[in-house]
């Protein structure tokens, strides 16, 4: 009998369903070639349900969800929802309650895609950022004092203990030696300023490296680094940092890719379930109109394929859409493709069985 895998799938708002439903048909034709089964359970968990049930995210979803090989994530934000309702209430919390402490974001530029940098190549942009992912600024630790007076104060604390600093390093060791491209590991900080938070992880990042005397463990401040991702991408192999840094660093990562029309990321937790998503959000303008690009969603696909196990299928969803990228799309953002969502999904689909 072939294996099955039990996929939690979260459609979510906006163009978050039109992207997964083009995910799902590519998985579903990958996994038919590979001799492997999806079975994939729905959860409608997002704006909509918020709206009609005032319900975010049960707790009884959470237990059920624990249960999962692994989750696939649409997008949330609903453009009738208070913006960080949804995002604190299902995003967060998933990762924050499901321990997925790492937010793996490859930044790699495929063929044919128009990079914003002059003279930069698929040769110069391939490297990937480990973002620690239940810590620092988004604990939401800190408070109001004297809320809405002229003596208001606002206290938000970044929060990193040696468990959550540690682990997360540790992952960016391990996946940078198993990635072996250039076996460089960069820690991304800013230990000029933030002497504490920074300070532990700059003497845990050195204190893990020994154990890693292969991998060339490099320092670089958030500020410089961005200059960088614009000058010079062609420098890092693996990148880690906190959660802030990460978040930022990865827009501009994702850019540089070609847009958020490719950016795909996962939630890992290693010891339990992880959740794989495009990074762009729910883009509601385009919602309902065919137009937005699915291959986010797809990559996030490929993405969860390589964690489940299924290397060789993962490996074959990314070709395929390095094929659409080098041969059949105009371009990424939502209606320049020259084609439709269903019709990206549908050959991206049709290349995976064929190559
Ligand atoms: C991301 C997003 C989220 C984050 C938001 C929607 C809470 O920007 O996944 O990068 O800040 O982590
Ligand atoms: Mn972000």
């Amino acid at each position: 009998m072939s294996k099955t895998y039990h996929i939690a799938v979260i459609p979510g708002d906006g163009t978050g369903p039109e992207v997964v439903a083009e995910g799902m048909k590519v998985l579903h034709a990958v996994s038919q070639r590979f001799g492997f089964e999806l079975d994939f359970q729905m959860f409608d968990f997002g704006g909509e349900r918020f709206l009609k049930t005032e319900e975010i995210l049960p707790d009884s979803a959470l237990k059920e969800l624990r249960e999962f090989d692994a989750m696939y994530l649409g997008a949330i934000g609903h453009p009738d929802v208070k913006p960080g309702i949804l995002e604190k209430g299902i995003l967060l919390k998933l990762r924050f309650e499901l321990d997925q402490y790492i937010n793996l974001r490859p930044v790699k530029l495929y063929p044919g895609i128009d990079c914003p940098l002059k003279n930069k190549t698929p040769d110069h942009i391939d490297f990937v950022v480990v973002r620690e992912n239940t810590e620092g600024l988004y604990v939401g630790s800190g408070g109001f004092f004297k809320k809405g007076t002229p003596d208001e104060i606002a206290v938000q604390e970044s929060v990193n203990t040696r468990k959550g600093v540690e682990r997360c390093i540790r992952y960016a060791f391990e996946y940078c030696k198993k990635r072996n491209r250039a076996n460089k590991l960069t820690l991304c900080g800013k230990t000029n300023v933030l002497t504490f938070a920074f300070n532990l992880w700059e003497r845990t990042f050195y204190e893990v490296a020994k154990e890693y005397p292969d991998i060339n463990a490099d320092y670089a401040h958030v500020d410089a680094i961005t200059m960088w991702f614009v000058k010079n991408p062609e420098w890092f192999d693996v990148i880690v940092t906190d959660n802030m840094f990460g978040d930022i660093i990865t827009d501009l990562g994702a850019m540089i890719q070609g847009g958020m029309g490719i950016a795909a990321g996962g939630n890992i937790n290693p010891e339990g379930v992880s959740m794989f998503e495009p990074i762009g959000g729910s883009a509601p303008k385009y919602t309902g109109k065919n137009t937005i690009n699915p291959l986010a969603s797809i990559c996030a696909g490929s993405m969860m394929l390589e964690h489940l196990g299924e290397d060789a299928a993962a490996k074959t969803v990314e070709t395929a859409v390095m094929e659409v990228t080098g041969k059949h799309i105009k371009g990424l953002a939502a209606g320049t493709m020259g084609l439709s969502t269903t019709e990206v999904g549908d050959l991206t689909a049709k290349i995976s069985t064929e190559i």
